[in-house]
This record gives C-alpha cells, structure tokens and sequence, in this order.
C-alpha cells in the first residue's frame, strides 16, 4: 500500500537551535501511529515541522506521491493535511455551529458544506444536541470533539492530533480515542502525538519513540508495550 505520508530526513529547529534530527518515517491509509516521549523531546515541533509551521527546516514531505515540502499551512489543509495543535483551538465564543462554519471556510461551495456539516454533526450526536451552544461552555474534551469534528469538513487523509487526551477525565479520553479509532475505520491516517502512552499504543498500530528530536525504535504498537526499556521509561513500571 502506498504511504499517505513520508517523511525523509526531516530536520527542523527555531532560529539556530535545531530540535528534530533526521527524522524518518511513514503513515499508511487506515493506520494510526503514535509518538511517544518525554516532556521537551520534540514531539510537538514534529508535527508543526510537517505543517509547516517551525522557521527553519529541511527534509522532504511527501503526500501520496505529491512533494509538500514547499507549501505552507493553507494549502497542505486544502491538499488533504489536518492539524489539531496541542493547545485547545477552538473559538469559545462562537456556537458550536458557527465553529464547525469556520472550520470549512476552505469548501467554497456553501451546499456542499452545509451537507458535510450536517454528516459530521450525525457522527458526534453530543455536538449535534448542542450545536447553538457557545464552544467555550463546553467541556474540555467536548471541544476535542468539536476540534475532530472540525477538521473532517476538509475532507483530509492525514490527521495530526497532538495529545488529544490532554486535561481529560478517563472517561472523556476514552470517548475521544474511540473517535480516533472511527477515523481510522474510515481510511484516514492517523499522526498522533501522546503521553497517555499505555492508552494511546493500545489503540495504534505502530508506534515511535522520540528523544532529543530524533525518532527511536519505530515498530508495532504492541512491540512496544510489550518492551522492557519502554515499560520502564514511558509506561510508569519499573
Ligand atoms: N516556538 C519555540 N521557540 C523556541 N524553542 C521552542 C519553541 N517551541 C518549542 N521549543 C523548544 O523545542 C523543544 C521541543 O519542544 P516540543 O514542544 O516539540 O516538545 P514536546 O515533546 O512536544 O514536549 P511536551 O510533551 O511538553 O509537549 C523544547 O526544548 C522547546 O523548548
Ligand atoms: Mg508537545
């Protein structure tokens, strides 16, 4: 199968300091990999790297067989890239409605996106009973829910989510990794950077280890639960 997303030689840094080292990898359609890693190892730049949003960088990115690696946020979005950054993004102060409006300001086509709004409302019922209310009276991971909701109106291959289960009650990550893993039922690939790391693997395919910036041991998720150096640094068991 071809890989939606490569990744070659990816290094990429703030002014002079260079964070992410030679970074390798591969997404496939229908796959979910996960990051994993301490605080400050990079996992974050990594993502804003592929979306072009860290100054300086070098390395290509390859979508399908199209070279990306000149084109900036906007317009990976509209070739099929969708970013959840870390922090959360969506306007409180509009409607849930209203956000999900914003969010497909890309779809030019006002009927077409009206229809899409509609089919992602049926996929999230909790923003569906709420869609008047104001994004920001909503719970945190409600508007997890809404930022995923968000980014399917673009109609993307690639998602990217950067801890997605930050802040959240186990109940609510629970809800939002369930979601992740509808993503994947329908054919996305999935990029995903996590500190719930036992959570997150058990839901992935594969996993990578980042550290210092540069990506360690990229293998099956289950392989690295199962690994005794991985148990030990990043599942909390000695
Ligand atoms: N805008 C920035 N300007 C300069 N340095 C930055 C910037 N953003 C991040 N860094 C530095 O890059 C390094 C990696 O940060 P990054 O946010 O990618 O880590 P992370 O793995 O996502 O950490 P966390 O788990 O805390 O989210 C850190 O040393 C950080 O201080
Ligand atoms: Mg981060």
């Amino acid at each position: 199968m071809k890989p939606v997303l490569s990744i070659e030689a990816l290094s990429a840094g703030y002014g002079g300091r260079l964070i992410l080292q030679d970074v390798n990898l591969q997404v496939q359609p229908g796959e979910i990999m996960t990051i994993i890693g301490h605080n400050g190892a990079g996992k974050s730049t990594l993502l804003r790297a592929i979306f072009n949003l860290v100054p300086s960088r070098t390395g290509r990115i390859v979508l399908g067989e199209r070279d990306v690696s000149a084109l900036p946020s906007d317009r990976l979005l509209m070739a099929g890239v969708a970013y959840i950054p870390q922090h959360r993004s969506v306007f409180p102060r509009l409607t849930i409605e209203e956000n999900l409006q914003m969010g497909g300001y890309l779809v030019r086509d006002k009927a077409l996106l009206a229809q899409r709004i509609d089919r992602v409302l049926n996929l999230f019922p909790i923003l569906k009973t709420r869609a008047g209310q104001l994004a920001g009276m909503m719970s945190g991971g409600e508007q997890r829910m809404l930022e995923i909701a968000r980014t399917l109106l673009q109609e993307p291959q690639l998602i990217m989510l950067d801890e997605p289960s930050i802040g959240l009650s186990p109940k609510m990550v629970d809800a939002v990794f369930d979601n992740v893993r509808l993503l994947r039922e329908q054919g996305k690939a999935i990029l995903m950077v996590e500190q719930n790391v036992r959570k997150a693997l058990s839901i992935s395919d594969r996993g990578g280890v980042m550290e210092l910036g540069s990506l360690r041991m990229q293998d099956q998720a289950a392989r690295l639960i199962g690994d005794e150096r991985v148990a030990r640094l990043y599942l909390g068991r000695r």
